[in-house]
């Protein structure tokens, strides 16, 4: 059983061949952080920890003045009855009072994983994948009980962890902060990375040293956002992609979220995450429950990459779901950047006959087909076809695209309303509002009040019409704009600040119920690109549109900072037009192409307006594709190269096996006589022989890693190289 409890010492030991975790219950009663890294053998695990009376430092054992939860590194620790540092939780009591005093009392171990209610979560698909602790913790005075959640897999170095509270008590409380994990290290000398960015420039990497004091990362828009992607690692100093000790924690949910991480003056780390405390409360009553969302804690001993491949299996085929989840994906193409809202039946008839023409597999019609919508002023909330645009209706071109040998696609952005809209006209108050306040717009729209049953539902059957109406295969689910006066016309005043978890818990109900009714429809999440990539929406739906930055080079940064955790498989990349619409610049169209067969591979531009030699080139890199997308999609992913460290980037994907490979290089500036560059691949076998490009020489596989693939001199800025590697027998 990988998870013993030690009951002479009071440990438990979570392991799994790879990892160790280690929990003290000290004085039968606090939870003590002793350890999380590589798997250790230790006899004595509660010798671990060291005991020092610290002035100003309380004692809670008059027995044991050494003993302070001050300095007790701590699980899930809280504030008010002597630690000092920033808690995982706070309740406040019917008088009035925030101090707990939650004890040990009991705990379960059990093969397997328990789906959370409500809430995405990593899962398995047999009980013998993992095996989960929960350990009970009881306030007695206040009659709270308090679980703590650990799931530990058995191939892959995941720990899970999340929290619930139980109001077991006669009284009200309520939950003011309740994190999803916290853990505190017994050092301090860390590096700490997370990904920041804004519209059209999503997760760049930044990366610090620490500093005595917090250092945090947070969301308050009512989503994850483009700003701060809801995850923050912690790296050993001398880590980089290939070794050193590196400790992920990424959280699985699509709100407001915070990610803290605090040095004390004693060298201890507390690294936690969680729902945003910031204007959040929750009224528990007696007999309910608060579950957390939940935390995927990731440790690799093999520097970034490790870390990285790890979150890309497990995103990838333990926390996306459904059909596609272990297929390719069908190359698309989308209308958006070739019409904007001006587009008729004719326009999308021409853009897709071409795509099709060149091996493209799907159309998607993108924002402008419903209501009375030429611009972002109107609509939204309206699902009826606009039939000024589309006079046989979605039915009608569906089927003409399928006549074709297409899929076909549709855009819709179901939780938002237009003021100017039939839905708003008839129902004022079921948007997110503050009576009496200004309802403030952003892209000229509200958003509607997911923490509200009925406006589920609706959205739930009009949703349902709409994807019944069509031979839908594929749906982009946007969301363009944040929250604002964050206020439900439903909830009483004491759980106003419940409005935006409940959001969350409603689209969730949303999204499982149509995921559930529509199994066969592929679905892309998107949030003005990619506002809400995160690990809750890739649950539902197990694609996002990365970004709507479509330049090749600024997607090379996007797309090699999401890699960070996300998979290949699980970010949309279009081959767009030039000059490029975000940003001006103009590349040649093979490295957009390159950058997007990166990724699941897609066009978003007037493909029938190309010229031939620029079709045959895409109508090859697509046959081209069709080769390597089982290792883009499957492959272990090695980064190579950073866009963020110079004018190179360079990654590649290998066959489980490994016996195939693909190979991306891209050079943004050339520079003037240059030197020979050696590009060093990475998780070949070492003594296996491979061909490049099905050419005449034969490389060791150590050869490629060590000594490194010649490249050809470049002389031209925003060149790229494709290089497919195959074993030879
Ligand atoms: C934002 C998306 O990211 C774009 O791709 C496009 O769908 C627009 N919304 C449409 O309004």
């Amino acid at each position: 059983m990988p998870i013993e409890w030690n009951e002479k010492e009071e440990v438990f030991h979570l392991y799994n061949g790879k990892v160790s975790y280690f929990i003290q219950i000290v004085h039968g009663k606090y939870p003590a952080h002793l350890y999380w890294g590589r798997q250790v053998k230790t006899r004595q695990p509660s010798s671990i920890l060291a005991f020092k009376g610290r002035a100003f430092s309380p004692t809670t054992e008059p027995e044991d003045p050494k003993f302070s939860l001050d300095t007790l590194p701590q699980e899930y620790p809280a504030y008010g009855n002597g630690d000092f540092r920033s808690p995982a939780y706070q309740l406040l009591s019917e008088d009035g009072s925030t101090i707990t005093e939650f004890v040990y009392n009991s705990h379960e171990i059990f093969q397997g994983k328990r789906p959370l209610k409500g809430l995405p979560a990593a899962y398995v698909e047999d009980d013998s994948e993992a095996d989960t602790l929960i350990i009970t913790l009881v306030d007695s005075l206040l009659g709270v009980g308090l679980n703590l959640h650990y799931t530990i897999y058995s191939d892959l170095d995941v720990i899970t962890r999340s929290a619930s509270f139980e109001n077991l008590g006669n009284r009200e409380v309520e939950l003011h902060k309740c994190l999803s994990m916290s853990v505190d290290f017994h050092q301090a000398d860390w590096d700490w990375l997370h990904l920041h960015g804004t519209w059209s420039r999503e997760r760049h990497i930044e990366r610090q040293p620490l500093h005595h004091g917090l250092q945090t990362i947070s969301s308050t828009r009512g989503a994850s956002s483009h700003q701060h992607n809801p995850f923050v690692a912690l790296l050993s100093k001398n880590a980089n992609e290939e070794s050193g000790d590196v400790y992920g924690v990424s959280l699985v949910y699509s709100g407001n979220f915070q990610a803290a991480i605090e040095v004390d003056p004693f060298q201890t780390t507390r690294l936690s995450i969680g729902i945003n405390p910031f204007d959040f409360t929750w009224l528990l009553k007696p007999g309910e429950t608060f579950q957390t969302p939940e935390a995927i804690m990731v440790y690799s001993s093999d520097g970034l990459g490790g870390m990285s491949r790890t979150y890309h299996k497990l995103l990838r085929t333990r926390v996306c779901r459904g059909v596609y989840r272990d297929k390719t994906r069908p190359i698309l193409i989308n209308n958006w950047e070739a019409t904007y809202f001006d587009f008729n039946e004719k326009k999308l008839k021409e853009i897709a006959e071409a795509g099709n023409e060149l091996g493209i597999e799907l159309f998607v019609l993108d924002d402008g087909w419903f209501g009375h919508r030429d611009n972002d002023k109107s609509s939204l909330g309206d699902w009826v076809v606009y039939q000024k645009k589309l006079p046989n209706g979605l039915a009608g071109l569906a089927d003409y695209i399928g006549k074709l040998g297409m899929k076909f696609g549709l855009w819709v952005e179901p939780e938002m309303v237009s003021p100017d809209s039939e839905l708003y006209r008839r129902h004022p108050d079921w948007c997110l509002h503050v009576p009496g306040r200004r309802r403030t717009a952003s892209r000229n729209q509200l958003v509607l009040d997911l923490s509200r049953k009925e406006v589920c539902n609706y959205l739930i059957d009009t949703l349902s019409k709409v994807f019944k109406s069509a031979a839908i295969s594929y749906v982009k689910w946007d969301m363009n704009r944040n929250m604002t006066e964050i206020g439900s016309a439903a909830l009483p005043p004491e759980r106003q600040r419940e409005t935006a978890h409940r959001y969350m818990l409603g689209l969730y109900r949303i999204l499982e119920k149509l995921t559930e009714r529509f199994p066969a429809i592929l679905f892309e999440s998107c949030s003005g690109g990619g506002g809400r990539f995160d690990p809750g929406m890739l649950y539902y739906m197990p694609q996002t549109w990365t970004s709507d930055d479509t330049d090749a080079v600024e997607r090379l940064k996007i797309q090699y900072g999401t890699s960070l955790i996300y998979p290949a498989i699980t970010m949309g990349a279009h081959v767009s037009d030039v000059p490029n619409h975000q940003v001006g610049r103009t590349t040649p169209l093979l490295m957009r192409c390159h950058v997007a067969m990166a990724a699941n591979l897609g066009f978003e531009l007037n493909i029938d307006k190309l010229s031939e030699g620029d079709k045959t080139l895409v109508a090859a890199q697509i046959q081209q594709y069709h080769q390597i997308k089982d290792l883009v999609c499957f492959g272990d992913q090695f980064r190579l190269l950073s866009p963020f460290a110079g004018m190179d980037t360079a990654w590649m994907y290998v066959s489980p096996k490994q016996e195939r490979a693909v190979v991306f290089y891209y050079k943004t500036l050339a520079v003037p006589n240059p030197p020979f560059f050696r590009l060093k691949l990475r998780g070949l076998k070492r003594e296996a022989m491979y061909k490049v490009n099905n050419g005449d020489k034969v490389f060791y596989g150590d050869e490629l890693m060590q000594i490194g693939l010649t490249l050809p001199l470049i002389k031209k800025d925003y060149s790229s190289f494709l290089y497919r590697i195959e074993k030879v027998n």
